[in-house]
């Protein structure tokens, strides 16, 4: 217990009541002390308390120099000779404040008129004046009251300020005493020695929780935490993940397999990045490898393919993979060799494209890929799976538009009525596989394939309210922010 707590404790059993303010100033400390004081006691129940609101006016710097100089008015009044004088002279010889403001106000206690003409004059009105502002802040000064009507226009000048704080009148509490009994909060050895325990009061526990403390361990970034939860989605409809741990592709398996052509723009070094060393290697099985090349070359099953001389060189580079379609494509080839049996597949990971980074493109970007290989399937399974996916996302109304994509006849974007923004936007693309892709792995004629994908970032960002990408992944993402982000909740 300190001296002010004993102080205000003796002031209040003395007259009964006492103001945080009055005593503070009594004290020689600040009101906060007192209030601090006031707190603890109201804590252990032997005071109570009613607050006042206390305000005050000051002097600004501005008023202070009014006091010392006069008001921007009066000085606006001195200026002026009893001859009078020009207008323009006056507002360029003057004060700025006395050119402004004590012009302006000057008029309006016609102290001042003005006679128009070509060169517009001014002229004193009266001789004498009496600065009425300049009294008035020498009342605030000595800290006597004014009129609020006067208050309201000094303040609006900014020649005083009012200062507000709360002051509290003490009363005697239900535990009133002298002196704050401060609680042991243990039970010491000494205590149990001497017995004192017995008779002893203890402070007693507090069980409200208060916030706990952040945990020093790692945090999850966002992405990850909706790829977590894009995960459970697909095993909840009974798909299993796809093994994309290979970041670097051939050409083959991320284009030929699809068999979209080798001229075709997307295999260009301005879209795709490619690798120095090792510059080549693919493992691929020879006798696919020659169907791949005859279907790009003259085609099969009815189809005429893309009549052009293929070449394994531009197989054989290794890029890093433009989308994980080349990781559905080796699956999809491993179902065939092991005998067909239906399968539905996903997978989430990273691509690349050699792409200009802005707000909303990266280099690299996930993908979320969804596929699904059975007999005889149409584009309305994949239209009634595309429904059951985004209705787990929260997303209930679809729109499809007709698209392109080189694997994939027919393709469809997918457009869903966006409940948190309010809008449609397009959420993905899907299409089923081409009868030239799947007919050279070995799938039987009446095996279907449909597949759809999307990206991991734009739904990431459109729940954690992201509108740069670069504030979500890369170099620039604050720390603090993949601490402190929320649980995904789809
Ligand atoms: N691979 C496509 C892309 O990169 C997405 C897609 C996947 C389209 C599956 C159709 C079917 O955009």
């Amino acid at each position: 217990m300190d001296d002010v707590e004993r102080d205000v404790l003796a002031a209040i059993a003395a007259s009964g009541t006492v103001n945080t303010g009055t005593i503070a100033a009594r004290l020689g400390v600040d009101r906060e002390v007192t209030v601090g004081v006031m707190k603890r006691l109201l804590a252990a129940d032997m005071i109570a308390s009613t607050p006042i609101d206390r305000s005050m006016l000051t002097l600004t710097d501005e008023g202070a120099r009014a006091i010392e100089i006069g008001s921007p008015e009066a000085r606006a009044h001195a200026a002026v000779p009893s001859e009078g004088m020009e207008l323009a002279t006056f507002k360029s010889t003057s004060e700025r404040d006395v050119a402004d403001v004590g012009f302006k106000q000057a008029m309006q206690c016609k102290w001042l008129t003005m006679v128009k003409g070509e060169r517009p004059r001014i002229e004193r009105a009266v001789e004498t004046i009496v600065d009425e502002t300049r009294e008035t802040l020498r009342k605030v000064q000595r800290g006597e009251m004014i009129e609020q009507k006067t208050t309201e226009a000094l303040k609006k000048r900014k020649l005083i300020k009012e200062e507000k704080w709360k002051e509290y009148e003490l009363t005697k509490g239900a535990e009133f005493a002298l002196e704050r009994k401060v609680l042991p909060a243990d039970l010491t050895k000494e205590m149990m020695n001497e017995g004192s325990w017995k008779g002893q009061e203890f402070k007693a526990y507090n069980l409200v929780p208060g916030a706990g403390a952040q945990p020093a361990s790692g945090h999850v970034h966002p992405l990850l935490k909706v790829r977590q939860a894009f995960r459970e989605i697909f095993f909840s409809l009974g798909f299993s993940e796809m093994p994309t741990n290979n970041f670097v592709e051939s050409g083959f398996w991320n284009f030929d397999t699809l068999i979209q052509p080798q001229q075709h723009p997307a295999r260009d070094a301005h879209d795709t990045f490619f690798m120095k060393t090792p510059a080549k290697m693919n493992f691929a099985p020879e006798d696919y490898v020659d169907r791949v090349r005859t279907m790009h070359e003259i085609g099969g099953g009815g189809s005429i393919g893309h009549q052009y001389a293929w070449k394994r060189a531009e197989a054989d580079k290794n890029i890093l993979r433009t989308h994980t379609t080349a990781v559905s494509a080796r699956m999809l080839y491993d179902i065939a060799q092991t005998g067909f049996k239906p399968a539905r597949l996903f997978s989430i990971d990273r691509v690349f494209r050699n792409e200009a980074v802005d707000r909303t493109h990266l280099a690299e970007f996930h993908q979320v890929e969804g596929v699904i290989c059975d007999k005889n399937l149409t584009l309305g399974d994949l239209i009634g799976v595309l429904y059951q996916f985004f209705e787990r996302l929260g997303m209930t109304q679809l729109r499809f538009k007709p698209a392109f994509n080189p694997y994939t006849e027919p393709s469809m974007e997918i457009f869903a009525f966006h409940p948190m923004l309010d809008k449609w936007v397009e959420v993905g693309n899907s299409g089923m596989f081409r009868p030239e892709m799947l007919e050279p792995m070995g799938l039987p004629e009446d095996v279907n394939v449909i597949a759809w994908g999307l990206s991991l970032e734009r739904p990431t960002m459109i729940m954690y309210g992201i509108d740069n990408i670069r504030d979500l992944f890369g170099s620039k993402m604050m720390i603090s922010s993949v601490k402190n982000n929320p649980i995904c909740t789809i």
